[in-house]
């Protein structure tokens, strides 16, 4: 008998081919979003769960799957499934560190260079037709090169940012939780600092913390206001990171002078203000989205399933202790 799973969201052909070598498998290739109470009805009878941050895994989730044994999140941030719960009932949780990095360090560059040089402002003024000539003083925007750089949160994507860096002749700053070792630092010529340092010295700031209560709000009035008038801020990591509201008044207030954002509070019902400023590039978490990548965490987070159903460690174990239970 295959053990039975539930994959949330519509995955690649071959996603689901290899699952089926392995698994009695329930799909939703259509993509229709699955309720808490539709996603406990189905979780019944299985032993498996392929979700993604859509899906809220909490104790009530767990309560109604009494055969879970793995959920495999599409996904590197986890903060949709409440590990604990997981880990008091032996459910493993797993991830897809390292597929999305580069993919997501691409898109933190894309914000940036996007809010440097208004792209998405002098692509509307195109299109709307509004374009008559060329002018010396026309959409002015900020030079990324030899530029200061604020990293804040030093992990794999954060280091794949700080990376990119050395193309353009910045000076990096970081703040981690923890310094990163030596080695690694002066491979990417970055330079540890405090967060309030972080902020008060940099000209792009890029957010790339994981979110949980201890980084819920890490950016709000106080730390804008830390800024330069000059600076722009990116989050490419989480909603939550940033006060949002505090994020709007500041871009209103000239506090800061512009954000790039693929990521936000209560998404996708993001703050309605967003849409009515010109000074922040807009995009819908898509950090990881590119044909290659999103192929390669499918099947990462397919592999850590059947690892975890068929005895064997999966890869990308975030709560070893659910084995030993
Ligand atoms: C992640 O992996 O955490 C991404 O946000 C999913 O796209």
């Amino acid at each position: 008998m295959k053990p039975k799973v539930l994959v949330t969201r519509e995955v690649f052909d071959e996603t689901i081919a290899y699952l089926e070598q392995h698994c009695d498998v329930e799909a939703n290739q259509p993509d229709v979003p699955l309720s808490p109470a539709e996603l406990k009805a189905r979780l019944a009878d299985k032993q498996g769960l392929m979700c993604a941050l859509t899906d809220r895994v909490d104790a009530a989730v767990l309560e109604a799957a009494p055969q879970l044994k793995v959920a495999a999140n599409i996904a590197v941030g986890y903060n949709n499934i409440d590990v604990p719960a997981c880990t008091a009932r032996a459910v493993m949780v797993t991830n897809t560190p390292g597929e999305l990095d580069d993919s997501t360090a691409d898109l933190a560059w894309t914000l940036m260079l996007g809010a440097a040089r208004r792209i998405t402002e002098v692509e509307r003024y195109i299109r709307q037709g509004d374009w008559k000539g060329w002018r010396l003083k026309q959409w002015l925007g900020i030079d990324a090169h030899h530029a200061t750089l604020g990293v804040v949160g030093m992990g794999r994507i954060g280091q794949a940012i700080a990376k990119r860096a050395s193309g353009f002749d910045m000076q990096v700053l970081y703040h981690n939780r923890k310094r990163v070792d030596a080695a690694i630092e002066q491979r990417l010529n970055a330079t540890y600092a405090s967060l309030e340092d972080v902020l008060k010295r940099s000209d792009f700031v890029v957010l790339q913390v994981p979110y949980s209560p201890e980084t819920h709000h890490l950016i709000g009035a106080a730390q804008l206001k830390l800024m330069k008038p000059t600076a722009i801020l990116i989050n490419s990591t989480r909603g939550g990171v940033v006060d949002d509201a505090a994020l709007i008044d500041a871009l209103r207030s000239g506090t800061i002078r512009a954000a790039g954002l693929d990521v936000f509070e209560n998404e996708p019902h993001l703050n309605p203000a967003f849409l009515q400023l010109d000074n922040v590039v807009l995009a819908p978490h898509i950090g990881s989205s590119t044909e290659a990548t999103r192929r390669a965490m499918a099947m990462t987070a397919a592999k850590n399933m059947v690892a975890a159903l068929t005895g064997a460690v999966p890869p990308n174990l975030v709560n070893p202790d659910a084995r030993k239970r």
